[in-house]
């Protein structure tokens, strides 16, 4: 399949904020490239949406097509970071169905519609790979689908989009509003074309869905993932995190629970001395929890170009090396088929801040209601509301239940005469 010169064509779908970097580290690195890839990896072009837009010295402007489909039929290796659903999606097949090898860092693309994109690769005998597409640079895919397959997952837990993650942490330690430290990660080239894909936990529940699925050699869709982002969160929430030595961070969870998996994205609360709490900026971690293994974390730079691109030159020099001394990959592993679980099953404890009236016997009510639902209560305080001297805020943190069981006591808990708002919920992991 490689071509006549005996290089591997190579060509380059997108140049933005990965594509460009992907174009730097070909260009600038070939001849390390070449030597590990067992042949020279020639960039044949760069599909872009628009050729005469101002780009980087590094691109090569005579390379830059807008035909990216006369593109992908003359290559050996495509690099898709276009991003978005289509045409990503029929330019994938298409190099697929025509004997190419796939890199792609488009999680959305993958958690949408994974299963029709590697159906098509195993069906054409080539290669679908995609490093990126989950914490950016970390090698995160490779050990979860390789270095552990012969071991038995049980839970993944992590921060795994860097725009939020930022976004909470400038809140924390900056004291930024959301708003402004969107802006800022949308400048750095963190945040998504769309920031709402970060903000409201899509591009989170994307790559959450990849990992389950690897993790537990199943099909987990993104529509299966429970999903909630980091618009709710308030500069109160953040500021109670730190009086109790919580910070907020957005998590990826992926477990085991009966015979399923639930896998969920939401803001929790994160204990300041847990190794979750000090990832910091649009750093990602990811803590992996296997039955021989024990528990391994993978950490580094979640997002970004230079980044991201390391991860993408990563699978090509693996497809290209495939290219030139025959062989392929692994296959999807989906051989266990375990149902996805609701939010409900899963296992976790709440901290709930409640205001209430501001007299005898309400702690007792609030109590009863906890208790009524074999929910119990591991600490409990109050503190007199800012603004009003009739009432208090009450702040609790409960122990472990399940979801289904601590929903229905704060909804029990809002209905009591007694309490005046649910000032917040938030779960609380990582205990
Ligand atoms: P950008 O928006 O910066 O770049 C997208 C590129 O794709 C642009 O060059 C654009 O062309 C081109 N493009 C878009 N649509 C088309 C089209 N229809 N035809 C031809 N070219 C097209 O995106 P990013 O580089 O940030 O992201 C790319 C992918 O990488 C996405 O899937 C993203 O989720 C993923 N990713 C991004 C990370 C990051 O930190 N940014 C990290 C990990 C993964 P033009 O320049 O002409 O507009
Ligand atoms: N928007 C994504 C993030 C890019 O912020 O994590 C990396 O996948």
């Amino acid at each position: 399949m490689v071509a006549g010169s005996g290089a591997v064509r190579v060509a380059v779908l997108g140049c933005g904020v990965v594509g460009t970097e992907v174009v730097r580290l070909l260009t600038q690195q070939g001849a390390d490239l070449a030597a590990r890839a067992g042949a020279p990896l020639e960039l044949v072009g760069i599909a872009v949406r628009d050729v005469a837009a101002p780009r980087d010295q590094v691109v090569d402007r005579a390379l830059l097509t807008s035909d990216a489909e006369s593109l992908v039929d003359g290559a050996d290796v495509v690099v898709e970071v276009m991003g978005g659903i289509e045409p990503a999606r029929g330019l994938i097949l298409r190099a697929l169905r025509g004997g190419a090898s796939v890199v792609t860092a488009n999680k959305e693309l993958l958690g949408k519609d994974g299963p029709t994109l590697y159906a098509a690769a195993d069906e054409a005998g080539v290669d679908l790979y995609f490093e990126a597409a989950v914490a950016g640079a970390i090698p995160i895919v490779r050990p979860v689908r390789e270095s552990l397959a012969g071991d038995r997952v049980t839970r993944v837990l992590g921060i795994v989009n860097g725009t939020t993650n930022y976004v909470l942490d400038q809140m924390t330690s900056g004291g930024l509003e959301l708003g402004e430290a969107l802006a800022q990660a949308q400048e750095l080239g963190f945040a998504e074309a769309d920031p709402t894909a970060d903000v409201e936990g899509h591009d989170a529940a994307a790559k959450a869905a990849i990992l389950a699925s690897l993790a537990f050699h199943t099909r987990v869709s993104v529509a299966q993932v429970h999903r909630e982002g980091i618009m709710a969160v308030t500069a109160d929430d953040i500021a109670r995190a730190t009086a109790t030595g919580h910070v907020v961070k957005l998590l990826a969870l992926a477990e085991r629970s009966g015979d399923g998996v639930v896998v969920r994205v939401h803001p929790a609360l994160v204990p300041q001395e847990h190794p979750l709490a000090s990832v910091r900026g649009s750093f990602n971690a990811v803590f992996v929890q296997a039955e021989a293994a024990g528990e391994l974390m993978f950490y580094g730079r979640g997002a970004g170009g230079v980044p991201t691109a390391s991860a993408v030159l990563g699978d090509v020099v693996t497809v290209a090396r495939h290219k030139v001394n025959g062989g392929k990959g692994p296959i999807e592993s989906r051989y266990a088929q375990l149902p996805a679980r609701p939010v409900s099953d899963a296992v976790t404890r709440y901290q709930v801040v409640l205001r209430v009236e501001d007299r005898p016997g309400v702690l007792a009510q609030v109590w009863q209601a906890v208790a009524e639902r074999g929910v119990s209560i591991e600490t409990i305080s109050q503190s007199r509301a800012e603004d009003d001297g009739e009432y208090a805020d009450l702040q609790m943190v409960t122990h472990a239940a399940t979801d289904a069981a601590l929903s229905s006591t704060v909804s029990d808990m809002s209905e009591l005469s007694v309490v005046v708002d649910v000032l917040s919920v938030l779960r609380v992991e990582g205990v």
